[in-house]
């Protein structure tokens, strides 16, 4: 064999509880638990091919059709990762693991742009290269190593990422709180407001937080340990209305930290927040919370809602914005998928 190729497809995942500031850069450690929902990869995905070769002479990555430098040290830290779980399981043999890789990774939606294109980004790159070096292992933790949020995009259905203790990040993990299948009815829409690279990277954003907010420091102690507890148990109930308040009110602290930070930086737009009032409005109407709203570091919304919501919501969405396609409105489905993936040898 002179060379190898694999293809695999991954979900982005928007969080409910959203993780935001870590206690290690190097290790990728939170600060606090975060929940979230996985994507459908029908609508939203990460698609990444790696080959191996004896013929490649430096490692190479290509992203949306653009070369980047690979000496990026999160793309190290996977490769390298991978790379000594396949030599402890001797999953392949020496001369195979020795060759460069070659990694070329399209997103079929907008990348940077707070639509958590790390977390299917990382999630696909470590799992095409754990199929094609073999390995048996979960390779959760080491997507953790490329983007935090991207250890919650190797499971499907609604999955928490536990902060963990331990300095090593040995139980810093991603676990799976339930299968889409428990929520068959649960649906996400995306609302994409803007499709531009965020100038605050999520990485850099969460740092200035993490030395300057004291709003972090109680969200931290106070509410997201309670909210974390609270959003489980109505997942596992299907209580919609306790899911979508609390989902809310998570994005909007997450927000109010970031214009804590020092200096501050504000990721949602006029238009972000005339989504928060018409979602607002419409549960008001409702005389219940029937949708939800969050944000993630972009002013792109994504909706929380139970199918039988979803005709009314895009009629009204097309209402206030006349202007939206089918480009920028998008039906996220489902709560969750597998990871799809086929090779060519
Ligand atoms: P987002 O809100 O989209 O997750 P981030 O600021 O967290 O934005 O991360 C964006 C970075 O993630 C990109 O600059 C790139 O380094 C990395 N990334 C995005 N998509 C991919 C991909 N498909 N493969 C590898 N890395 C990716
Ligand atoms: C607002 O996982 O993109 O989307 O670990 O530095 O790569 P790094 O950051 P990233 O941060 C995600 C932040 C968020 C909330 C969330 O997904 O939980
Ligand atoms: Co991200």
């Amino acid at each position: 064999m002179s060379s190898s190729v694999v293809t695999v497809v991954a979900p982005v995942n928007i969080a409910v509880i959203k993780y935001w500031g870590k206690r290690d850069e190097e290790l990728i450690l939170p600060l606090n638990d975060s929940v979230s929902a996985t994507l459908d990869t029908s609508v939203m995905c990460a698609k990444t091919s790696v080959f191996a070769s004896s013929n490649i002479t430096c490692n190479e990555i290509w992203l949306n059709g653009k070369k980047e430098s690979f000496s990026n040290k999160r793309l190290i830290n996977c490769l390298d990762a991978i790379k000594s779980i396949a030599a402890k399981e001797k999953s392949v043999d020496d001369d195979f693991l020795s060759w460069n890789v070659r990694v070329c990774s399209v997103n079929n939606f907008p990348t940077a742009a707070g639509l958590a294109s790390s977390a299917a980004g990382y999630a696909c790159l470590v799992t095409a290269l754990a199929k094609l070096y073999n390995l048996k292992s979960d390779v959760s933790c080491v997507a953790r190593l490329g983007s935090g949020s991207a250890c919650r995009s190797v499971y499907g259905g609604f999955v928490q990422w536990h902060a963990g203790t331990d300095p090593s990040g040995k139980d810093s993990v991603a676990t799976q709180i339930a299968e889409a299948s428990h929520w068959p009815e649960m649906r996400a829409l995306i609302l994409v407001v803007g499709d531009k690279a965020k100038k605050t990277s999520s990485t850099r954003g969460m740092n200035i937080t993490a030395q300057t907010s004291e709003l972090l420091k109680h969200r931290i102690q106070h509410c997201v340990p309670q909210r974390t507890t609270s959003i489980i148990q109505s997942i596992k109930e299907r209580n919609f209305p306790k899911f979508a308040e609390i989902t809310m009110k998570d994005s909007n602290q997450f927000h109010a930290v970031c214009m804590d930070s020092y200096p501050p930086f504000v990721y949602l737009t006029e238009v972000s927040h005339k989504i928060i009032e018409i979602i607002h409005k419409y549960n008001d109407l409702c005389g219940g919370i029937k949708v939800a709203y969050t944000f993630d570091a972009g002013p792109n919304a994504c909706l929380y809602l139970l199918e039988e919501e979803v005709p009314k919501m895009i009629s009204i969405i097309k209402h206030f914005f006349p202007s939206t396609t089918p480009d920028n409105l998008v039906t996220g489905l489902e709560s969750t998928s597998e990871l799809v993936s086929s090779d060519f040898l």
